[in-house]
């Protein structure tokens, strides 16, 4: 794959970028910056090498209508403000963008054409720009005009944070230092079942937690109580295991859990075992036993992997588990003792709620990207930019 490092000088060059602007607005305003931060350093390299700069991304699901409230208007100006430069918008994708430094489309999304991978939309883009470069590793799932097919109309190259993510993720899975751990929470078995049956063959210790290992724990005919599980994911469970043993893979469940009647803030709380679990509570974090045994578990391990919160960590106290067990892991890393990753739907709120987020090795910006990557899919936007010649 072609990185950002093997361009030359782009004097007089207009550099089409694909990002990841998909950012929360409240009331026109970017609530949370991360991914346009995320973005600085290709959009700096490609300043420092002289090009023009026109952005491409999307926002949000509008599914080919022009919604007001997806406007990337707001993006322009929180770039604006990060970069220190201004930063044109234009309105319509179909418009040609002005000849200025650093120019923002509009939302790809208000045309049915890009999520169909349209060619004559991608060749409208292509139009746009002499290079393309892809730095959107978390819309890399995605088989559309500007994160596939464009990939083959100009010459394609790998952003900064695109690389970033990749070379982060190999290290978690692909070429890891051993032994390996991978923690995953979450309310569903059925959600996280392709990710499992990948994990089990990859690491050498799967931790589990959150909801998901009350259907484990059900499975092995502990009584959950009125906890969520799946009663349908029992023999898949049960096959995961078995499969977990056959490869040499430890599942890790809890022992032990804080249960309480009520999913609510300062609910009352009581610790028992798993055997003990009250028929009329429901399991809402790891109990302490559970996350002295996770700790102690995880204290050879060089490289450790996580998706999911251990517990209903947005309520308090529920967020015990994971905060504890995240600083850990988080300390274990700045002491250089092993490789963190972690990424994914709601890990990256978990670990920010643990104030641990940003001592792990690398936290990708990818939601459905990173889950689709430890299930071990190829994803579309990479195989076309390794493709790319
Ligand atoms: C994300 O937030 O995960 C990406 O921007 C992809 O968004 P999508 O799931 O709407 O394609």
């Amino acid at each position: 794959m072609k990185t950002i490092k093997d361009l030359g000088d782009l004097t007089g060059k207009t550099a089409l970028v694909r990002v990841d602007f998909n950012v929360p607005l409240k009331d026109g305003v970017v609530i949370d910056d991360s991914r346009i931060q995320a973005t600085i350093p290709t959009l700096q390299a490609l300043l420092d090498k002289h090009a023009h700069i026109v952005i491409l991304s999307h926002l949000g699901r509008p599914k080919g209508q022009v919604c007001p409230e997806y406007s990337l208007k707001p993006v322009a100006d929180s770039l604006s403000q990060l970069i220190g430069k201004d930063v044109s918008f234009v309105d319509d994708c179909l418009k040609s963008p002005p000849s200025a430094s650093i120019v923002l489309m509009q939302n790809l999304r208000f045309y049915t054409e890009e999520e169909a991978n349209d060619n004559g939309f991608t060749d409208k883009l292509a139009s746009y720009g002499d290079v393309y470069i892809n730095d959107a590793f978390s819309t890399a799932h995605r088989k559309h005009a500007s994160t596939y097919a464009l990939a083959n109309k100009l010459p394609a190259y790998a952003g900064c944070l695109m690389s970033k993510e990749i070379d982060a993720l190999n290290k978690a899975l692909d070429n890891p230092k051993r032994p390996v751990a991978a923690i995953i929470g979450g309310a569903k078995v059925s959600t996280k079942l392709a990710v499992l049956n990948h994990l089990i063959e990859k690491v050498d210790m799967l931790v589990l937690g959150g909801a998901m290992a009350n259907t484990f724990l059900a499975a092995n005919g502990y009584d959950v109580g009125k906890s969520l599980q799946e009663t349908s994911m029992y023999d898949t469970a049960i096959a995961i295991m078995k499969k977990a043993k056959e490869n040499g893979c430890e599942i890790i469940l809890p022992v032990d859990a804080v249960v309480a009647s009520t999913l609510e803030e300062g609910a009352t709380t009581e610790q028992v075992d798993i055997d003990a679990i009250p028929a009329d509570k429901m399991v809402l974090d790891i109990g302490d036993n559970s996350i002295a045994g996770i700790v102690a578990s995880l204290e050879d391990c060089k490289t450790i992997l996580w998706n999911g919160p251990l517990g209903a960590f947005e309520i308090k106290p529920f967020d015990i588990g994971t905060n504890t067990v995240a600083k850990y892991v988080a300390k274990k890393t700045q002491d250089n003792s092993l490789i963190s990753i972690a990424g994914g739907g709601d890990t990256l709120f978990a670990l920010t709620n643990a104030d641990a987020k940003n001592d792990f090795s690398y936290v990708s910006t990818a939601g459905g990207a990173f889950l689709e990557w430890i299930e071990g899919k190829e994803l579309p936007a990479i195989a076309m930019l390794n493709l790319s010649v």
